[in-house]
């Protein structure tokens, strides 16, 4: 009744944002990523008939109430039910990297969670079904499951079976790095879950850019096949803009980047018609993930580095997917 798993933050090239069933959390369109080998989450489930309520312990330190909490225990009720387990479980989980810089922690978060869970309850479940599980928890964390590039299928039935990532080329597939630029401290002011939802709500931008979301899974589907970078700097890079630009357009708009972002995506694209190959993409919140090729990682390093108001600068490539690492 005890298990640890280790999963991987992952970054989306075609993003998520938005969701056609809200309480199953399911997505509105497709989305595609890579896993990454560094931001790591690792999590221990032991279920235990002594305990009177679920715990959680982050990064050494019990959490005793509020929303990671809570999204926890409804999480782990969902396991109960499968597992037609009642004891309540001892949930500790700790970050390789800093939890407050506002980088993706429920991605790792709820893929080592799935799986620990899981694991712990004596289910032995497919990574597919894990991973319509692990969107219960988040949306990004369902292509966590999987190694390399994955892409998130938006599934056609009502009951979010078919709502789960599938995988497209290992992690050993092309040889990338993903540079984090960290530009701010502390958590965003604005959640990625409640940022969509007020996008859907009320930006008028939202459902043409749910349009295009078809023909950017099959360009970036395309360019990680036939690994040419090119073509994925061109549909992550507007892809990141597009849903940016739905999220800006809502009320009030949803902004996610501070002044260092927008020097960055001016740094980025400048050191490209230099002939540096990198392109940026963002998510919900100011840091900025540069991908280039292995061999100009230490070019691209530099630039960010050099480039005012980036804080540090994390060095990432494909990785693997969840994994149990103990269970007894
Ligand atoms: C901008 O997966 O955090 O990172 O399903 O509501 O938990 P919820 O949202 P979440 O959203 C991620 C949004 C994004 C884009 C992406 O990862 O695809």
């Amino acid at each position: 009744m005890k298990a640890t798993a280790i999963a991987h933050s992952n970054i989306a090239l075609v993003k998520y944002w938005g969701k056609r069933d809200v309480a199953l959390n399911l997505p509105a369109a497709g989305s595609l990523s890579v896993t990454l080998d560094g931001l790591s989450t690792t999590t221990t489930v032991s279920f235990d008939d002594s305990l009177d309520g679920d715990r959680l312990i982050l990064d050494g330190q019990e959490i005793t109430e509020g929303r990671p909490l809570d999204r926890v225990v409804t999480f782990l009720d969902l396991i109960r039910a499968e597992a037609e387990v009642t004891a309540c479980a001892t949930v500790e989980t700790s970050n390789d990297f800093p939890t407050a810089a506002g980088l993706a922690s429920s991605a790792s978060g709820f893929a080592a969670l799935a799986l620990a869970a899981t694991t712990a309850a004596g289910l032995d479940w497919s990574k597919e079904r894990l991973s319509a599980l692990a969107r219960r928890g988040s949306g990004s964390a369902a292509r966590s499951l999987f190694g390399g590039f994955a892409e998130m299928k938006p599934g056609l039935r009502p009951d979010g079976a078919d709502a789960h990532a599938v995988p497209i080329a290992d992690a050993d597939h092309w040889d990338l790095r993903c540079l984090v630029a960290l530009t701010a401290r502390g958590e965003k002011k604005v959640g990625s879950t409640q940022g969509m939802q007020r996008t859907q709500a009320t930006s008028p931008f939202f459902n043409p850019w749910l349009a295009t979301m078809d023909d950017d899974l099959t360009a970036a589907r395309q360019a990680v096949e036939n690994r040419d970078f090119g073509a994925l700097a061109g549909v992550a890079e507007r892809s990141c803009l597009r849903m940016h630009a739905t999220a800006i357009g809502a009320d009030p708009g949803v902004l996610y980047w501070n002044a260092t972002t927008t020097s960055l995506i001016h740094a980025v694209r400048h050191a490209r018609d230099e002939g540096l190959p990198c392109f940026f993409t963002i998510d919900a919140g100011p840091h900025v993930k540069v991908f280039c090729p292995a061999s100009s990682a230490t070019d691209v390093e530099a630039m960010l580095r050099d480039s005012s108001g980036v804080l540090d600068v994390l060095v990432t490539r494909p990785g693997q997917g969840a994994r149990i690492i103990e269970a007894r």
